[in-house]
């Protein structure tokens, strides 16, 4: 494990990009590896980010915008998008309840949806020179239908949260063409938000449903 990995340190596939370290022959052997490893710490850090609160570099929506803080921040939204396939994957096969049956097949939907925005951000992630991380967020998972469907819509509502700061850092930088990737993929992921709100009985609007729904487990 690599705990203690500078979280400053955006890894990228551009050799000259990457900080400067000294390095023993079998690091320098392990190549790719090395790198990984520096995913690893970043979708480390997009697991502890993803519940609710903007944890991650890439996150901070009041700093100004960097390169750097934009590549971490789709690093964190990739690992996010890997985890709501996996929800929705099971949670569409295991969704039992005659009440949520109409759901199911949306969250099949859903599941690749998820993929789309995975290659879309990794797409992106790759023309900024970086390499896409392979780990997901912290998965979430429950037996009860009601939960299931109220830790997808959760995630939602911390998808859009995130897409919206990082719509604003790739414009403030003149990515404009990811900017509208992004504003593409937000689109559906709200209508994921209604979707799921609608199942639940509640507004999409999560500023208007505070206190609804399961206590959260805070990871
Ligand atoms: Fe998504
Ligand atoms: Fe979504």
């Amino acid at each position: 494990m690599q705990a203690s990995a500078p979280p400053a340190r955006i890894f990228t596939r551009r050799a000259g990009r990457i900080p400067a370290q000294k390095s023993s022959p079998r690091q320098r052997r392990r190549g790719i590896t090395h790198n990984v490893n520096r995913e690893i710490g970043m979708a480390e850090a997009a697991k502890k980010g993803s519940s609710s609160r903007d944890a991650g570099k890439g996150q901070s929506s009041n700093q100004p915008a960097t390169r750097e803080s934009l590549i971490q921040g789709l690093q964190e939204d990739l690992a996010r998008e890997y985890k709501a396939i996996i929800q929705y994957i099971i949670f569409s096969q295991k969704v039992d309840t005659a009440r949520f049956m109409s759901i199911a097949q949306e969250l099949q939907v859903h599941a690749h949806q998820e993929l789309d925005h995975a290659l879309k951000i990794a797409r992106q992630l790759d023309y900024l020179g970086a390499y896409p991380v392979h780990e997901p967020a912290q998965v979430q998972v429950s037996d009860d239908n009601e939960e299931m469907l109220w830790i997808d819509l959760r995630a939602e509502d911390d998808t859009i949260r995130h897409y919206r700061t990082r719509i604003r850092q790739a414009e403030s930088l003149g990515e404009y063409a990811l900017a509208e990737t992004l504003q593409e993929i937000i689109k559906q992921e709200q209508d994921h938000q209604i979707e799921l709100a609608a199942a639940l009985g509640v507004v999409p609007d999560d500023s208007q449903r505070q206190g609804q729904g399961p206590k959260q487990k805070k990871g």
